[in-house]
């Protein structure tokens, strides 16, 4: 340890390398970027982001690149990384500033993604020289989503929706917004999957398995809002017909062949499949097979 030290104390009192040398020329980025011409730049000094790189140009290369052709002639020649307004960078090299530390955690999927695919950047969503970065708040975050996707904000305004704008869940509590391998960017590997880590009730196995609630409950159910109760795709028989053809018992009046020991019982007609068929997650109870308990 005191070695260490030692050595350390030796490299600072060492005079510089030639290569070194050269940099002190380079003039200051703050000297120009001051507080009165830039007060947003020096937010950046309120966020994570601000104690990196050791302070002076250091704190701005990670981002912007040495850039040191802009500090000397700013007229002509651009930053190493620019996010605009005046020259932007292609996005692919904004991106790469930030996943030179950021290639792991909750960006670890980025590349591949819907979201770059369609040619968006990291500063497409995130602004880093603002003290409290809108994308981590739920509700800034929210903003830009659905600047973006009208229809899902449509969504969220039918009659029955999941609680997303009255702020009991987010998008980011379903969605990695920088991909992930499962469908749809979630968290999860699938639909289902995602479902179940809010209602875990809904978890089987049930002694009387539904095959489609196991599968996925996409097939009866959506996502973000939708003009049917309990966010279901349709409405009472016309969802279950969709599987339980027309031909099947309820649909048609009937016969002494009907129900359960030949009652003829019209009353069947038209009715809602769930008064009967109450546990249409699944059963667990021993006569349960027919999901009627
Ligand atoms: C000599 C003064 C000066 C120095 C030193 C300087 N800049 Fe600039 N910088 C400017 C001026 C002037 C502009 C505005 C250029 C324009 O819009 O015409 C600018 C613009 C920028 C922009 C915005 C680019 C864009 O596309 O709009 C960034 C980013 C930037 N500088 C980063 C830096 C960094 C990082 C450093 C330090 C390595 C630095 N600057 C050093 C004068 C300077
Ligand atoms: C964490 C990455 C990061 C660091 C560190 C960083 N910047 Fe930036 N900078 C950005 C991004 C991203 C933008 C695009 C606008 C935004 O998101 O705020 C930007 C925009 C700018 C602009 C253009 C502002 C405008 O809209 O006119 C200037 C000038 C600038 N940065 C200078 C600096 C200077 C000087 C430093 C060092 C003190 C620095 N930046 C440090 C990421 C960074
Ligand atoms: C020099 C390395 C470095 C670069 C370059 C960098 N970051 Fe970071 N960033 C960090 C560190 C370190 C943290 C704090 C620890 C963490 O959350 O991983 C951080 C944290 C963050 C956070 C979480 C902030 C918080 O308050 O919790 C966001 C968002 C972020 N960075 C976005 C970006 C974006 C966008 C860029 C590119 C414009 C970028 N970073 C470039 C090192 C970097
Ligand atoms: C579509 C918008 C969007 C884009 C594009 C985006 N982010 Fe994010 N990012 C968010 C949101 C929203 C959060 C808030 C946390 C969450 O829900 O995952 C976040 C959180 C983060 C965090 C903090 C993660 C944590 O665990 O606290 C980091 C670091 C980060 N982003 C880096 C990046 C990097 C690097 C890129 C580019 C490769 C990028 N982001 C592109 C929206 C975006
Ligand atoms: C700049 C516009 C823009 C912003 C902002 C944006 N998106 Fe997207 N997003 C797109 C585009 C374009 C697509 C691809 C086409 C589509 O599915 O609509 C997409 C696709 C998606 C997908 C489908 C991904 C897949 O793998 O199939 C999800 C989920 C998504 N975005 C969620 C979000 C979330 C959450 C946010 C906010 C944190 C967000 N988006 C912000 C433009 C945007
Ligand atoms: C309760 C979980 C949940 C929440 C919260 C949520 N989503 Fe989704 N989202 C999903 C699921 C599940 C899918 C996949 C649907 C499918 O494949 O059938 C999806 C699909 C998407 C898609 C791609 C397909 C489409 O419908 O266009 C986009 C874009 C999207 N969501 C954006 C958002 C945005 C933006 C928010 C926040 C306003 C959000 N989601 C909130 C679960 C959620
Ligand atoms: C992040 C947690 C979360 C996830 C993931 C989630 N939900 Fe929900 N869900 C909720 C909350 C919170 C409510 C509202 C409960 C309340 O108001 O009592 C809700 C309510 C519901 C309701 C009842 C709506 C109503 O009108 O009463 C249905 C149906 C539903 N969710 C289905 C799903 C499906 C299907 C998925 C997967 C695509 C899913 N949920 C994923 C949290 C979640
Ligand atoms: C075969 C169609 C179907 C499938 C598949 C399905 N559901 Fe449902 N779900 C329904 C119906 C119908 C209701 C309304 C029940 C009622 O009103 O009594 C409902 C109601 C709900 C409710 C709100 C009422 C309650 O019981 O808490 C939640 C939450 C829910 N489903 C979650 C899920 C999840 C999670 C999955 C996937 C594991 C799923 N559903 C799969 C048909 C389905
Ligand atoms: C996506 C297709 C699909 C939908 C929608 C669907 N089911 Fe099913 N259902 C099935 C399948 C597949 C089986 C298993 C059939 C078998 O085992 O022969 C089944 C079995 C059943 C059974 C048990 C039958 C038996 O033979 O054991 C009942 C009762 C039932 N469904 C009622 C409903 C009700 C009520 C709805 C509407 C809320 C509904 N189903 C919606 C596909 C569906
Ligand atoms: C009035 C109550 C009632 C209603 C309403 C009702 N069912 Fe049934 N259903 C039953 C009973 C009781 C059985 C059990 C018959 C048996 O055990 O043989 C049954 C049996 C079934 C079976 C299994 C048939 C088989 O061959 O074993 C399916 C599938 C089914 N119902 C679907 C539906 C669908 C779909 C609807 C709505 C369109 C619906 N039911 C409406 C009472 C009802």
């Amino acid at each position: 340890m005191r070695l260490c030290w030692l050595l350390l104390t030796l490299l600072l009192w060492l005079p510089p390398l030639p290569g070194m040398a050269a940099r002190d020329d380079i003039p200051n980025c703050l000297g120009c970027h001051t507080v009165s011409a830039d007060v947003a730049v020096h937010a950046v000094f309120q966020t994570v982001h601000g104690g990196l790189g050791g302070g002076g140009n250091g704190s701005c290369a990670g981002c912007h690149g040495a850039s040191e052709e802009h500090a000397r002639n700013p007229a002509a020649a651009m930053p190493g990384i620019s996010f605009g307004p005046r020259w932007q960078s292609p996005a692919e090299a904004r991106t790469d500033a930030c996943l030179g530390c950021h290639s792991g955690g909750s960006p670890l999927h980025w590349v591949g993604s819907e979201h770059q695919r369609e040619g968006m950047a990291c500063d497409s969503c995130h602004d880093s020289h603002r003290q409290q970065d809108p994308a981590l708040s739920d509700s800034g975050s929210q903003q830009a989503c659905l600047s973006c996707h009208s229809r899902v904000q449509a969504e969220l305004l039918l009659p029955s929706r999941h609680p997303i704008a009255e702020g009991k869940t987010a998008c980011g509590d379903c969605h990695n917004p920088h991909g992930s391998l499962g469908d749809a960017s979630l968290h999860q590997a699938s639909v289902s999957d995602n479902c179940l880590q809010c209602h875990q009730d809904k978890r089987g196995p049930f002694l009387w398995e539904h095959p489609p609630a196991s599968e996925d409950c996409a097939l009866c159910h959506r996502p973000h809002g939708a003009v049917h109760d309990r966010l279901l795709t349709a409405r009472g028989p016309a969802l279950c017909q969709q599987c339980h053809v027309a031909a099947f018992h309820p649909g048609l009046p009937y016969g002494a062949e009907g129900l359960a020991g030949g009652s003829g019982n019209q009353n069947v007609l038209g009715k809602n499949c769930l008064n009967c068929h109450s546990q249409v997650h699944g059963s667990n109870h021993p006569s349960g097979a027919r999901l009627t308990r």
